[in-house]
């Protein structure tokens, strides 16, 4: 933790969806549980005419509709903490109204900027002429942060201007998702893994974060984006760098994100043959026809809603290990997966085809399910007259059951309070985003140089058939 705890809560974009679906639904489940300070105040803002009570009026529908019935018991008392003020954030008089009502907080004061990219730099500007970026603040800052290194360096910079780094918490929200911190616990809680966890044991490790939703009507944002930027720039290099990165000396921020950052930077560069990339066209996922993306859309668009990478981290721990990443829109189920796939034995000792077995496989379960399953090589029961025949059995953990009592919760629950109370372990550092964006944007030209456009695939697909070619090649099947 660093310096203060904050008692005033400052959110932009206080109206967006971010708000309405995330950020007040997992204050109010804290406030429910007693996990916010009773002094600390938030005060929302955004373009939207609207007044404190407006203000806690939208919030109470938002709750309503998002926040589970059973973590509503406390929504009047944490309403009583909203407060609203109308800004403008493209000019600067607004913000002195906003420090009002902000007024002076006893403890410090954390801003959650969940606005428009173009509106960051204005904002940044006019928190420093409203006095609300002194010692005694620190700003969380939501995605996307640029659009690719150049654009990233602007934002960063304008932000470095106002904030020195260790007041500065750039949200992934993959980081606050419970069993991505649990992957944490798996590899350096426990002595078995870490000794086969390198390029000798390991065979190849899959990434696969598939969606059945489409645009879900953000148009001008996704076609702007499209699948790499949207999700692998940020989610998947995060999941990949958990994966892959080298102990680090003690769980805090400095000591984990050296660590991620090292892995970022050993990424090689990726040729055009190593990617895939997808359009869905009309389909239907569980039984219900959904509508393509350019029908979504309402126009023709290059943008890519799937892509498959086929990655390599140059390190000692692996090299020539591939890492094979993929994301989608419209694909048949929505599931957060990381596959980690061992070597087959070097020598079988069981004749026939049947006891030749299967390697071994630890597969991590995120979401929808979170879960931990290590496929073993068992001998099917039996007297063997025609010699011994072996198959993959699971030893499962499913995190329910294994701890069926503490609540589940949404990752903005862990990030907001995080940021209310100083602990970047779980946010960004500037490094690792513009590693981020140098491998990415280097897929962005290799994609240009070849001319690549998106291939088609039906919606409920698991993408393109180039994508399952593109596993093949190398004899590894994508985990289904
Ligand atoms: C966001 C992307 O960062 O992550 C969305 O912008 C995506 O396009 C979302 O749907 C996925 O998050 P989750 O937590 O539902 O996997």
């Amino acid at each position: 933790m660093t310096g203060f705890s904050a008692d005033r809560l400052l959110l932009f974009g206080a109206t967006g969806d971010l708000a309405k679906r995330m950020l007040l639904p997992s204050l109010c489940a804290l406030d429910a549980d007693e996990l916010l300070d009773p002094r600390l105040e938030i005060v929302g803002t955004a373009r939207s005419d609207l007044d404190d009570q407006g203000f806690r009026n939208f919030a109470r529908e938002a709750l309503e509709k998002f926040l589970p019935a059973d973590r509503r018991s406390g929504v009047a008392t944490f309403l009583n903490r909203l407060s609203y003020q109308p800004l403008d954030a493209s000019s600067l008089e607004g913000f002195d109204k906003l420090a009002e009502k902000v007024g002076t907080p006893e403890q410090g004061l954390a801003i959650f900027l969940s606005t428009a990219p173009s509106l960051f730099e204005p904002t940044i500007r006019g928190l420093q002429h409203g006095g609300l970026s002194g010692e005694l603040v620190r700003i969380g800052l939501e995605k996307p942060l640029g659009v690719d290194l150049a654009s990233s360096h602007v934002i960063n910079d304008a932000v470095a201007t106002a904030f020195p780094e260790d007041r500065i918490f750039r949200i992934d929200h993959y980081l606050g998702k419970e069993t991505v911190q649990n992957l944490l616990a798996l590899r350096f809680a426990n002595m078995m893994f870490e000794p086969l966890w390198n390029a000798t044991h390991i065979d190849h490790v899959q990434i696969t974060v598939a969606e059945t939703v489409g645009l879900e009507g953000r148009v001008s944002f996704y076609d702007d984006a499209g699948a790499l930027r949207d999700m692998v720039q940020n989610h998947m290099l995060q999941l990949l760098s958990l994966v892959a990165m080298e102990p680090p000396v003690n769980y805090d921020a400095t000591a984990v994100r050296d660590e991620k950052v090292k892995v970022l930077r050993s990424l090689r560069p990726v040729e055009a043959a190593e990617t895939v990339t997808g359009q869905y066209r009309a389909g239907a996922i569980g039984g219900q026809a959904v509508p393509g993306y350019d029908d979504e859309l309402g126009k023709e668009s290059d943008t890519e809603t799937f892509v498959a990478i086929k990655a390599h981290i140059d390190n000692w721990r692996w090299k020539n290990v591939p890492f094979y990443l993929r994301t989608g829109k419209r694909l048949p189920e929505r599931t957060t997966e990381i596959i980690v796939e061992f070597r087959r034995v070097p020598h079988s000792i069981f004749p026939g085809k049947a006891a030749r077995g299967e390697p071994n496989k630890l597969v991590i379960g995120i979401q929808p399910e979170e879960n931990i399953t290590l496929s073993l090589m068992a001998k099917v029961p039996g007297l063997d007259r025609d010699g011994i025949r072996l198959r993959g059995v699971p030893l499962d953990i499913a995190m329910a059951d294994a701890f069926a009592g503490p609540q589940r919760r949404i990752a903005y629950e862990r990030l907001l309070l995080d940021l209310i109370e100083g602990d970047q372990t779980l946010f960004v550092r500037r490094d690792e985003v513009e590693a981020q964006w140098e491998w990415v944007d280097a897929i962005r030209a290799e994609w240009e140089e070849h001319a690549l456009t998106p291939k088609s695939y039906t919606a409920g697909s698991w993408g393109p058939s180039a994508a399952i070619a593109l596993a093949e090649r190398d004899g590894v099947t994508w985990h289904e």
